[in-house]
């Protein structure tokens, strides 16, 4: 369990995080929804290290991991899955996935069946292997973004809008993933704007507005149509 406690993160003199709190329970798959600039991904760049929390505890298992720098988080088992899943365009598929495991790379026997059964798991990855990265189509580059920190051994997967950008019938795809890693045992922290599909998967949710929680619960307690309304202002379905 990662137990997030009053976080500010700030952008020079502008506060983006102005105490968040919330809990992502093992084995769970933990939604956040809210709008553009809300500061969701401000938060996922804090718990992965990569921001640094001006103020605010972060528990992992009870042990305090604000603080700790980017490889140091990956290192507890808590890896990110970009927004606009920043694949390195010019670098084959299995040398994406292969740079996912940077963290264990003088582990070369158990980095080779982690390549296996990530390429087990995505057919289309394996058929495209040693083509570009940047060839793929957008929900290939989504799964591979995903195949890449699956490479890590992750325990906690932080997704940023995983959905942007793809059509519908890819969509469903990307969320029939999300919801197989849950039941694998994965827990994770999806943040998506595809708010319908999110609640439908999730276990819990979050609602995030200008860089505070402003509501949480367990979607089929709410009125998603409401719960939605509220989190767009009125911003159209994805799909
Ligand atoms: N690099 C940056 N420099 C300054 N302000 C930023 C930067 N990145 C994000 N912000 C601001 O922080 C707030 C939260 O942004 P972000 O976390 O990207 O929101 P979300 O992911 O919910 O759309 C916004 O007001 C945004 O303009
Ligand atoms: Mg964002």
């Amino acid at each position: 369990m990662l137990e997030i406690r009053d976080i500010h993160t700030s952008y020079g003199k502008i506060a983006a995080l102005k105490g968040v709190s919330l809990d992502i329970a093992d084995g769970g798959l933990t939604c956040l929804l809210g709008p553009n600039g809300a500061g969701k991904t401000t938060l996922i760049w804090t718990i992965a290290g990569i921001l640094k929390a001006r103020a605010g505890s972060m528990k992992l298992d009870g042990e305090e991991i604000a603080g700790l720098r980017a490889p140091q988080i990956v290192g507890k088992g808590i890896v990110t899955v970009p927004e606009n899943r920043l694949v390195f365009p010019e670098m084959t598929v299995r040398d994406n996935l292969i740079a996912g495991s940077f963290s264990r790379r003088k582990d070369k026997g158990g980095v080779a069946r982690d390549l296996e059964e990530v390429l087990e798991r995505f057919p289309r990855l394996r058929e495209r292997a040693n083509q570009d990265a940047g060839t793929l189509s957008g929900g290939e580059q989504q799964m591979l973004a995903v195949g890449r920190a699956l490479m890590a051994r992750p325990k906690i997967l932080l997704m940023d809008e995983p959905s942007t950008g793809l059509a519908p019938i890819i969509v469903e795809e990307i969320f029939q993933i999300i919801g197989q890693l849950r039941d694998e045992g994965k827990t994770i922290f999806l943040v998506e704007q595809n708010a319908h599909m999110a609640l439908d998967y999730a276990d819990h949710f979050y609602l995030l507005e200008q860089g505070h929680v402003t509501f949480g619960g367990v979607p089929g307690e709410v009125d998603h149509d409401e719960l939605i309304q509220r989190a767009y202002l009125g911003a159209r379905k994805a799909s």
